[in-house]
């Protein structure tokens, strides 16, 4: 009969050689991503895939490629800094000011989730052909953007401020705003007589006066009595609603398409490089702090 010792030696032994096979190709992406780091295993990644695609996916994607709300988070380009530690900030104090929430979650699904997150590769095709540079020009000029949308404080104000677009949104988002703006609106700004009811939508809105007038804009703030409109030529106006024929909500956007015919797809691919580089500029702010 063998001794107990011997028993736990082959136990121990045999956990290590499964727990050696079992990790490599995660160990070793993440010590080169992070070394120092708790090791990755592939039961941390399964663990992180899963908590990631109840959390997370609504906004990232399944894939975290990118969704409707939130950045590819693939990339490698961490506007809000990438070692462990800035990741897990960002994850647990969400970034204020913008659609990325703070998540109340164990520090072990925390870490589990940035383990998931390493394991992940950018995608092999490179998404931004364009040069950013004619982008910002097409923007600023050729196209019009500046006329509805504020860019680091000079800008229209009829669209949403696109200052932080590039870290916010993801590249499919952008090119769907562009070349179908109805698509997916931008939630407008919250109520600030409801902070707990749904953003208002950033639709067109028409108030019908009581002379038959019809005066376009979108809804800067609404309630049951009023609305204050800007107009599509970006002036405040305040109406009572007894006061007036109709207030109607038009689900559709303000904001023109640029069809291929308008704006062709190399000037879009041109853009949307332009536009990803939008909030990921404090990035080395951030790091020098
Ligand atoms: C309601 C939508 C939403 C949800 C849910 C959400 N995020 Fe985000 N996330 C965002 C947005 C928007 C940003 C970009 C913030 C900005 O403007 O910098 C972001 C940014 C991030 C960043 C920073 C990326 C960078 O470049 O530094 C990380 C990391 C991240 N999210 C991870 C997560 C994880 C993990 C979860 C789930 C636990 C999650 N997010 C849930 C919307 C969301
Ligand atoms: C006449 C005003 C107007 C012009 C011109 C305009 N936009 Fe917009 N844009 C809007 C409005 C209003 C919205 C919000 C409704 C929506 O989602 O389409 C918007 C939304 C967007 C969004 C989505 C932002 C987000 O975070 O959801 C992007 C991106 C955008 N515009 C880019 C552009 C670009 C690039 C151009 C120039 C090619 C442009 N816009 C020209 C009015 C305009």
């Amino acid at each position: 009969m063998m001794s107990k010792h011997g028993l736990t030696a082959i136990f121990v032994t045999t956990l290590l050689v499964v727990g050696l096979l079992w990790q490599t190709p995660a160990t070793v992406a993440a010590e080169r991503h992070a070394p120092g780091a708790h090791a990755a295993t592939a039961v941390d990644i399964a663990e992180g895939r899963s908590v990631f695609h109840t959390n997370c996916a609504p906004c990232h994607g399944l894939g975290a490629q990118g969704g409707g709300r939130g950045p590819d988070l693939t990339l490698g380009n961490w506007a809000h800094g990438g070692s462990d530690a800035e990741i897990f900030r960002t994850i647990t104090r969400g970034v204020p000011g913008t659609d990325m929430p703070a998540n109340d979650l164990e520090d072990a699904e925390v870490r589990s989730i940035i383990a998931f997150l390493r394991s992940l590769s950018p995608p092999a095709h490179p998404i931004i052909a364009g040069d950013p540079v004619r982008g910002q020009q097409i923007f600023a000029a050729t196209a019009g953007c500046t006329n509805c949308h504020m860019v680091n404080g000079s800008g229209g104000r009829l669209g949403p401020d696109l200052s932080r677009v590039g870290a916010a949104r993801a590249v499919t988002y952008l090119v769907d705003s562009i070349r179908e703006p109805d698509k997916k609106l931008t939630d407008g700004p919250l109520d600030p007589n409801n902070h707990y009811g749904l953003p208002l939508p950033y639709d067109s809105v028409i108030v019908v006066t009581a002379d038959g007038e019809r005066i376009v804009g979108v809804a800067r703030n609404e309630d049951t009595f009023s609305i204050q409109l800007l107009t599509v030529d970006q002036n405040l106006r305040f109406f009572l609603k007894k006061d007036v024929q109709a207030v109607i909500h038009e689900r559709k956007s303000l904001m023109p398409a640029y069809p291929e015919s308008v704006l062709s797809a190399p000037r879009l691919q041109d853009l949307v490089a332009y536009l990803v580089t939008l909030g990921r500029e404090h990035r080395a702010v951030v790091k020098n702090k």
